[in-house]
Protein backbone atom coordinates (compact mmCIF):
# COMPACT_ATOMS: atom_id res chain seq x y z
CA UNK A 1 0.00 0.00 0.00
CA UNK A 2 1.35 3.53 -0.79
CA UNK A 3 0.08 6.74 0.79
CA UNK A 4 -1.28 9.28 -1.76
CA UNK A 5 -1.26 12.90 -2.03
CA UNK A 6 -4.20 14.72 -1.51
CA UNK A 7 -5.13 17.41 -3.52
CA UNK A 8 -6.62 20.96 -1.94
CA UNK A 9 -8.27 23.67 -3.09
CA UNK A 10 -8.09 25.64 -5.18
CA UNK A 11 -6.76 23.00 -7.82
CA UNK A 12 -8.67 22.81 -10.72
CA UNK A 13 -8.77 19.31 -10.69
CA UNK A 14 -11.03 18.82 -7.43
CA UNK A 15 -13.02 20.62 -10.08
CA UNK A 16 -13.52 17.70 -12.82
CA UNK A 17 -16.06 15.46 -13.29
CA UNK A 18 -14.90 11.82 -13.06
CA UNK A 19 -16.09 9.26 -15.19
CA UNK A 20 -17.44 5.42 -14.37
CA UNK A 21 -15.53 2.81 -13.91
CA UNK A 22 -15.83 0.09 -16.26
CA UNK A 23 -13.93 -2.84 -15.18
CA UNK A 24 -13.70 -3.64 -11.42
CA UNK A 25 -10.05 -5.13 -11.40
CA UNK A 26 -6.35 -5.34 -9.31
CA UNK A 27 -5.60 -1.92 -10.40
CA UNK A 28 -8.39 -0.43 -9.03
CA UNK A 29 -8.48 -2.16 -5.99
CA UNK A 30 -5.14 -1.23 -5.37
CA UNK A 31 -6.09 2.46 -5.36
CA UNK A 32 -9.04 1.77 -2.94
CA UNK A 33 -6.14 -0.16 -0.68
CA UNK A 34 -4.20 2.93 -0.89
CA UNK A 35 -7.01 5.70 -0.97
CA UNK A 36 -7.90 3.73 2.49
CA UNK A 37 -4.56 3.93 3.86
CA UNK A 38 -4.18 7.38 2.86
CA UNK A 39 -8.03 8.35 4.29
CA UNK A 40 -6.85 7.05 7.52
CA UNK A 41 -3.46 8.66 7.98
CA UNK A 42 -4.93 12.55 7.33
CA UNK A 43 -7.95 11.03 9.85
CA UNK A 44 -10.14 11.63 7.68
CA UNK A 45 -13.59 9.86 7.28
CA UNK A 46 -14.31 9.78 3.59
CA UNK A 47 -12.07 10.51 0.38
CA UNK A 48 -13.19 10.40 -3.08
CA UNK A 49 -10.42 9.24 -5.97
CA UNK A 50 -10.57 12.79 -8.14
CA UNK A 51 -9.16 13.97 -4.13
CA UNK A 52 -6.08 12.00 -4.96
CA UNK A 53 -5.98 12.87 -8.72
CA UNK A 54 -7.95 9.94 -10.25
CA UNK A 55 -10.99 11.02 -12.33
CA UNK A 56 -12.54 8.02 -11.42
CA UNK A 57 -16.02 7.30 -9.58
CA UNK A 58 -14.48 5.59 -6.64
CA UNK A 59 -15.55 6.38 -2.77
CA UNK A 60 -14.29 4.99 0.51
CA UNK A 61 -15.73 6.06 3.91
CA UNK A 62 -15.53 5.10 7.37
CA UNK A 63 -17.30 6.88 9.91
CA UNK A 64 -17.21 4.44 12.53
CA UNK A 65 -20.96 2.97 11.70
CA UNK A 66 -21.12 -0.40 12.51
CA UNK A 67 -23.96 -3.19 12.02
CA UNK A 68 -25.26 -3.01 15.38
CA UNK A 69 -25.69 0.80 15.04
CA UNK A 70 -27.64 0.30 12.21
CA UNK A 71 -31.79 0.29 12.53
CA UNK A 72 -32.15 -1.02 8.47
CA UNK A 73 -30.77 -4.67 6.81
CA UNK A 74 -27.86 -3.56 4.92
CA UNK A 75 -25.87 -5.34 1.89
CA UNK A 76 -22.53 -3.78 3.06
CA UNK A 77 -20.86 -3.06 5.96
CA UNK A 78 -18.18 -0.08 7.15
CA UNK A 79 -15.88 0.84 6.02
CA UNK A 80 -17.24 1.05 2.58
CA UNK A 81 -15.68 1.36 -0.90
CA UNK A 82 -18.07 2.00 -3.72
CA UNK A 83 -17.46 1.70 -6.88
CA UNK A 84 -19.86 3.97 -9.43
CA UNK A 85 -21.98 4.96 -6.66
CA UNK A 86 -25.67 6.81 -7.45
CA UNK A 87 -27.83 8.12 -5.04
CA UNK A 88 -30.99 6.06 -5.46
CA UNK A 89 -33.27 7.49 -2.87
CA UNK A 90 -33.07 10.67 -0.69
CA UNK A 91 -35.63 12.03 2.14
CA UNK A 92 -35.59 15.05 4.46
CA UNK A 93 -33.29 17.62 5.40
CA UNK A 94 -30.09 17.37 7.66
CA UNK A 95 -27.83 20.40 8.75
CA UNK A 96 -24.25 19.09 9.71
CA UNK A 97 -20.65 20.84 10.15
CA UNK A 98 -18.89 19.51 7.22
CA UNK A 99 -14.50 19.44 6.35
CA UNK A 100 -12.83 18.14 3.91
CA UNK A 101 -9.25 16.67 3.51
CA UNK A 102 -9.30 18.78 0.04
CA UNK A 103 -10.07 22.27 2.45
CA UNK A 104 -8.07 21.63 5.34
CA UNK A 105 -8.78 23.88 8.46
CA UNK A 106 -12.13 24.82 7.28
CA UNK A 107 -15.53 23.59 8.58
CA UNK A 108 -18.85 24.82 8.03
CA UNK A 109 -22.73 24.20 8.45
CA UNK A 110 -24.40 22.22 5.32
CA UNK A 111 -27.70 21.27 4.87
CA UNK A 112 -28.12 17.68 3.01
CA UNK A 113 -30.68 15.16 2.39
CA UNK A 114 -31.19 13.25 6.25
CA UNK A 115 -31.21 9.59 4.28
CA UNK A 116 -29.94 8.43 1.77
CA UNK A 117 -29.85 5.19 -0.26
CA UNK A 118 -26.72 4.93 -2.34
CA UNK A 119 -26.21 2.20 -4.93
CA UNK A 120 -22.88 0.75 -6.55
CA UNK A 121 -20.29 -1.89 -6.84
CA UNK A 122 -18.03 -3.35 -4.15
CA UNK A 123 -14.12 -4.10 -4.57
CA UNK A 124 -15.28 -7.01 -6.02
CA UNK A 125 -17.64 -5.49 -8.65
CA UNK A 126 -20.83 -6.98 -7.14
CA UNK A 127 -23.73 -4.51 -6.76
CA UNK A 128 -24.63 -2.97 -2.96
CA UNK A 129 -27.00 -1.07 -1.94
CA UNK A 130 -25.88 1.20 1.32
CA UNK A 131 -29.20 3.04 3.41
CA UNK A 132 -27.52 6.09 5.79
CA UNK A 133 -28.71 8.62 8.15
CA UNK A 134 -26.90 11.02 10.15
CA UNK A 135 -23.26 11.08 9.68
CA UNK A 136 -22.58 8.47 7.34
CA UNK A 137 -26.02 9.76 4.46
CA UNK A 138 -23.81 13.45 4.98
CA UNK A 139 -20.45 11.59 4.30
CA UNK A 140 -21.44 9.69 1.39
CA UNK A 141 -23.37 12.52 -0.12
CA UNK A 142 -20.12 14.86 0.55
CA UNK A 143 -18.03 12.02 -1.62
CA UNK A 144 -20.02 11.44 -4.57
CA UNK A 145 -20.24 14.98 -4.75
CA UNK A 146 -16.43 15.18 -5.09
CA UNK A 147 -17.10 12.83 -8.25
CA UNK A 148 -18.99 15.71 -9.76
CA UNK A 149 -16.29 17.97 -8.84
CA UNK A 150 -18.19 19.87 -6.67
CA UNK A 151 -16.48 20.62 -2.88
CA UNK A 152 -18.69 21.15 0.79
CA UNK A 153 -18.19 25.01 0.12
CA UNK A 154 -19.70 25.28 -2.86
CA UNK A 155 -22.85 24.36 -1.10
CA UNK A 156 -22.42 27.49 1.01
CA UNK A 157 -24.25 30.27 0.41
CA UNK A 158 -22.62 33.47 -1.77
CA UNK A 159 -21.16 35.49 1.34
CA UNK A 160 -20.37 32.32 3.08
CA UNK A 161 -18.21 31.15 0.40
CA UNK A 162 -16.40 34.68 -0.38
CA UNK A 163 -15.64 34.21 3.55
CA UNK A 164 -14.31 30.98 3.42
CA UNK A 165 -12.19 32.13 0.10
CA UNK A 166 -10.62 34.81 1.89
CA UNK A 167 -9.85 32.66 5.38
CA UNK A 168 -8.55 29.96 2.88
CA UNK A 169 -6.31 32.05 0.69
CA UNK A 170 -4.91 33.84 4.25
CA UNK A 171 -3.98 30.76 5.61
CA UNK A 172 -2.47 29.77 2.03
CA UNK A 173 -0.35 32.97 2.29
CA UNK A 174 0.58 32.67 5.77
CA UNK A 175 1.87 28.83 5.15
CA UNK A 176 3.95 30.27 2.15
CA UNK A 177 5.44 32.41 4.32
CA UNK A 178 6.35 30.23 6.86
CA UNK A 179 8.15 28.06 4.33
CA UNK A 180 9.89 30.87 3.09
CA UNK A 181 11.65 31.82 6.65
NI1 LIG B 1 -14.18 16.14 0.95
Amino acid sequence: MALLEILTWPDKRLAAKSTNVDQVDDEIRKLIDDMFETMYFAEGVGLAAPQVGVTKRIIVVDCGVRESEESSPLTAKEPLAIINPEVTIQDGKIAWEEGCLSVPGYTEEVERSAKVTVTGLDREGKPITIEAEGLLSVCLQHEIDHLEGVLFVDRLSRLKQEMAKKKLRKQMEEEARDRAV
